[in-house]
């Protein structure tokens, strides 16, 4: 049977700092009721000290010691963020020295919210191929650096957290089965950082205008997320010949509940079916999907059929289909 490429750990590490609606309000004018209603949003996890790698060090030893994994055996590591460390050197190179994977290589990956599936669709590649028998992929983001409290209409949305996977040879059939990964840069203006890049490098105009912090027309990304979202996970159901009924588990990127509940609706499936967790982390950009798989980690048995969806930033966007490989 053809090698895939499964999943067989999954480990998040959220920052205890909690920051509810209601520490929100304290902040910019909103309240419990407008963030709920529109977002899906309860609270969100803040971190106080620490970069993305510090995050990513937390998720990425526990996924180590539960999968009983040395950290000598692991050969690449791939970081899907938006917030690295630095501009460079890339946070995943960070990472492998602070955890000490001495015999991995890695990179980072921007593709902002599609960050994850973007990066397990690259790392099962290296595995499908033979060349390696173990890839990390880690999804990471600390919004709470580049997000505006002066703007109610970003800073209430987005959180802080990271989760990451162990990608592993399969000869069962499980694991990775197909992929649909889309971007257009058309869409660049609706989400965005403006400065900091070479388009507008640090300046102290650029930081007068708070060109350094998330920018989003939230109607237009709203629009665009919600179909294309559905219409990726509808067409990934499509080449593969699944119905609702083959579908064990919806994996959603966690942007907005309004968008979940289209895209389930799309793909013709009960709530219990669609993984959420956004009222409890906000929007953590790379970190959502990983963050759904590690809450749910218990729920899901061997040879479930699972589709992850996700829409962001670029725009990017896309799907993947796979077969859970383990039970926990
Ligand atoms: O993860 C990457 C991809 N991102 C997304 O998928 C996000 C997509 N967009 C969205 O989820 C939604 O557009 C938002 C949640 C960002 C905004 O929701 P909306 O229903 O599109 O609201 P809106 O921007 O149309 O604003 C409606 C009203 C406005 O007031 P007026 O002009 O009607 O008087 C806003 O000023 O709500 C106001 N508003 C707020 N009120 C209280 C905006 N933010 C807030 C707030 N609290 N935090």
């Amino acid at each position: 049977m053809k090698t895939t490429a499964a999943i067989t750990g999954v480990q998040g590490y959220l920052p205890d700092n909690i920051v509810t609606n209601d520490d929100m309000a304290k902040i910019v004018d909103t309240n419990d009721e407008w963030i709920t209603s529109r977002t899906g949003v309860k609270e969100r996890r803040i971190l106080k000290d620490g970069a993305s790698s510090d995050m990513a060090v937390e998720a990425v030893n526990g996924l180590l010691k539960k999968t009983n994994t040395s950290v000598d055996e692991i050969d690449l590591v791939i970081l899907a963020t938006v917030t690295a460390d630095y501009p460079f050197p890339s946070t995943a190179n960070v990472l492998c020295d602070k955890v000490g994977m001495k015999n991995a290589w890695g990179f980072d990956l921007n593709a902002a919210c599609s960050g994850f599936i973007y990066g397990l669709s690259t790392g099962s590649q290296f595995i499908e191929t033979g060349k390696y028998k173990k890839v990390i992929v880690v999804g990471v983001d600390k919004m709470s650096a580049i997000v505006d409290y002066e703007d109610r209409t970003t800073c209430v949305i987005f959180g802080d957290g990271c989760g990451a996977v162990l990608l592993e040879p399969n000869n069962e059939g499980l694991g990775i089965q197909d992929f649909i990964l889309k971007s257009d840069g058309a869409g660049r203006n609706f989400l965005f950082q403006p400065g900091g890049g070479s388009v507008a490098p640090a300046s102290i105009e650029t930081v007068e205008k708070r060109m350094h912090y998330v920018k989003q027309e939230g109607k237009q990304v709203f629009k665009f997320a919600v179909t294309n979202m559905a219409d990726v996970s509808a067409e990934i159901m499509k080449n593969n010949n699944l119905t609702s009924d083959d579908i064990d588990w919806l994996v959603p990127h966690q942007a907005n509940l309004r968008i979940i509940d289209a895209t389930a609706n799309r793909m013709g499936l009960p709530k219990e079916k669609v993984m959420i967790n956004i009222q409890k982390y906000g929007n953590t950009t790379a970190g959502t999907l990983p963050l759904c798989l590690w809450d749910y980690e218990k729920q899901l048995k061997k040879g479930d059929n699972l589709i992850l969806s996700a829409f962001g930033g670029g725009f990017t966007w896309g799907a993947v289909y796979l077969k859970w490989a383990y039970n926990s």
